[in-house]
């Protein structure tokens, strides 16, 4: 069956049940009928304005997350326009839809707790629309991941663009920005050394303009991530939101997308061992977000490979820190960008990388690092030999306290504290510890370790960046700047601090951590990768044996699926029925 364009012209495109699913032909609305369901499809497409020829060409889904609820994709307008460009101009036909948006301060009880289910809406929405590609526009530190577990889940060719970071800006001459100025402010005002005036003029300058938080915090670190993991523009990882570098990405996202349509480069061909290895090797040396390791062992997990953290921290060990950014450095987003980005940083690991790992241009990233032209002086990229952390960023730890594994931002804490024996004060969730932690007759040290309970997947639930707990008032008031933080929980890639994060498995479950009393001995070794509990096994057996630990539930919704169905840290938080059905490979480990 044929029927007339809107020229009148004979449409060469057939709806008949034996067409090839491509284009808007793909995943027809079931009538019983596929000739109906094509017919109907084009019938109310036709309603938006649209022509047979434009119903030709390959569709190219842009997942659009804009929302007035995330600055952070305040320019989602602007890269939705360039993407669209892009597309058009390859002789595609781009068609925008809307996501779950999610913002880190606009996301109750924390974005982590709906990271999934913007993964299964990202998923979901991609197998149930037309589309022979998709542009994922994500940025906000749990929208790439969402959008990368969902598309890997999904399987079509995918491609990742990021809104890219914010401006900085200046308070009193000092360059400020998110969010490891926010907190270095708030310390400051907890600790009565600025003022309530002071704070406030702060607050304007932290976010200078829209586009994600311009520290090596999440957003930065999943940007990178993604770069390293071939599923962007080269070069996409590092543009700030407002720039034209930005949207010229843009433009190049929605070109490339309409190749990997025609050429069928789906997703498992870029999301391979060997760019998960590369991204691993990234994130320990850009002192990437201690997040990033969850998001990468849930995007993994998706295509059926399992992260050894054992391994990862030995690869740790070889990979030093070489991108000199906040928190572990000194510099900004904008500055990354124009000491030439990834492009940079992969010169320099290039010793270490899988360079033959092919990238959505088609072309490996070792072809590509080629094309990247040769590196220049700058200050923000250390070469290999003078890095500013000798190792990665991120050591695993192991102990009673964590069987399952633990870690610590080796690159953000405080020398002083990475070999360290104390004395556990002990808070039982989140609600105990804002009452008591700033109360002057809690019974505090600067030596001793604060440890917080319930704070893990189903603990809080969703696993809340609380990890950062705060230094006890007085103690703040008294100049200490850090002190040894325990929980089962994570923190924001922009916080630092000796800060030990994602006990497993964490105190909700049963985890020996639920076991931890106060005036309990807890010995710390970042050299040893050592978390112990310093009581005997016969102790801590004993001690579950009388408080024995419930698994938090719920009467429904959401929630109920969540406290029923999340894994663990070293499973990536993700839901265990999203997960591939088998693990075909472990990774560190490609050949
Ligand atoms: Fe969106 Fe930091 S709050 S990236």
């Amino acid at each position: 069956m044929t029927h007339p364009t809107s020229s009148g012209s004979a449409a060469p495109h057939s709806t008949t049940p034996d067409d090839a699913e491509f284009g808007i032909s793909r995943g027809l609305t079931n009538y019983g009928d596929k000739g109906f369901s094509l017919f109907l499809r084009k019938a109310f497409i036709k309603g938006a304005g649209y022509t047979d020829s434009a119903l030709e060409r390959p569709v190219i889904g842009i997942a659009n997350t804009g929302s007035a609820y995330n600055p952070c994709h305040g320019n989602a307008p602007q890269l939705i326009e360039a993407v669209k460009r892009g597309i058009m101009l390859a002789g595609g036909l781009p068609m925008d839809f809307p996501t779950i948006s999610v913002h880190e301060s606009f996301s109750q009880p924390t974005s982590m707790y709906l990271r999934n289910l913007m993964s299964m809406d990202t998923e979901e929405m991609i197998r149930a629309q037309p589309m022979d590609a998709v542009v994922l526009i994500g940025g906000c530190d749990k929208t790439v991941p969402a959008q990368l577990m969902g598309a890997a889940s999904a399987g079509i060719p995918a491609i990742q663009l990021v809104t890219g970071s914010m401006l900085t800006g200046s308070h009193r001459s000092e360059r400020v920005g998110a969010c490891t100025d926010c907190r270095r402010y708030w310390g400051k005002f907890r600790a009565d050394e600025i003022d309530a005036e002071e704070i406030g003029a702060v607050n304007n300058q932290l976010v200078a303009s829209v586009g994600t938080c311009s520290v090596m915090g999440t957003a930065s670190t999943m940007a990178c991530i993604a770069e390293a993991l071939g599923i962007m523009v080269p070069g996409g990882a590092s543009a700030p939101a407002v720039t034209a570098d930005r949207i010229r990405i843009a433009e190049e996202t929605g070109t490339l997308a309409v190749q990997m349509a025609k050429t069928g480069m789906t997703i498992d061909k870029v999301l391979t061992a060997k760019a998960f290895e590369n991204a691993m090797r990234v994130l320990l040396a850009i002192g990437g977000s201690t997040n990033g390791i969850v998001h990468l062992t849930a995007i993994a997990g998706r295509l059926g490979f399992e992260v050894d953290l054992k391994a990862l921290d030995r690869m740790s060990r070889e990979t030093p820190v070489l991108v000199d950014l906040k928190p572990s450095g000194q510099h900004y987003m904008e500055d990354f960008h124009k000491a030439g980005g990834m492009a940079s940083l992969l010169r320099e690991l290039k010793p270490l990388l899988h360079l033959d790992a092919l990238t959505v241009t088609g072309r490996t990233l070792g072809e590509e690092l080629e094309r990247a032209g040769p590196g220049f002086a700058q200050d923000v990229v250390r070469p290999f030999s003078n890095p500013i952390y000798p190792q990665g960023g991120i050591a695993v730890l192991q102990g009673n306290l964590a069987p399952g594994g633990a870690i610590i931002k080796q690159s953000a804490a405080a020398p002083a504290l990475m070999e360290h024996e104390g004395r556990a004060v002990v808070f039982e969730n989140a609600e105990d510890m804002a009452q008591r932690i700033d109360a002057p007759d809690l019974d505090v040290t600067a030596d001793d370790i604060l440890v917080l309970k319930n704070i893990g997947p189903t603990g809080a639930p969703g696993m809340p960046e609380a990890g950062y707990l705060p230094i006890p008032m007085k103690l703040a008031r008294a100049g200490v700047k850090d002190m040894v933080r325990i929980s089962d929980g994570r923190m924001s890639g922009t916080a630092a601090g000796t800060i030990v994060l994602h006990v497993t498995p964490e105190a909700a479950i049963g985890g020996p951590l639920a076991h931890v009393r106060n005036g309990d001995r807890i010995r710390l070794s970042v050299a040893g990768r050592e978390l112990s509990l310093l009581i005997s096994d016969e102790e801590l057996a004993a001690r579950a044996a009388a408080s024995p630990v419930t698994r938090p539930s719920a009467e429904r919704g959401y929630r109920k699926l969540f406290l029923q169905t999340v894994t663990q840290a070293d499973q990536g938080v993700d839901f265990d029925f999203l997960r591939a059905a088998t693990v075909r490979q472990t990774i560190p480990g490609a050949k």
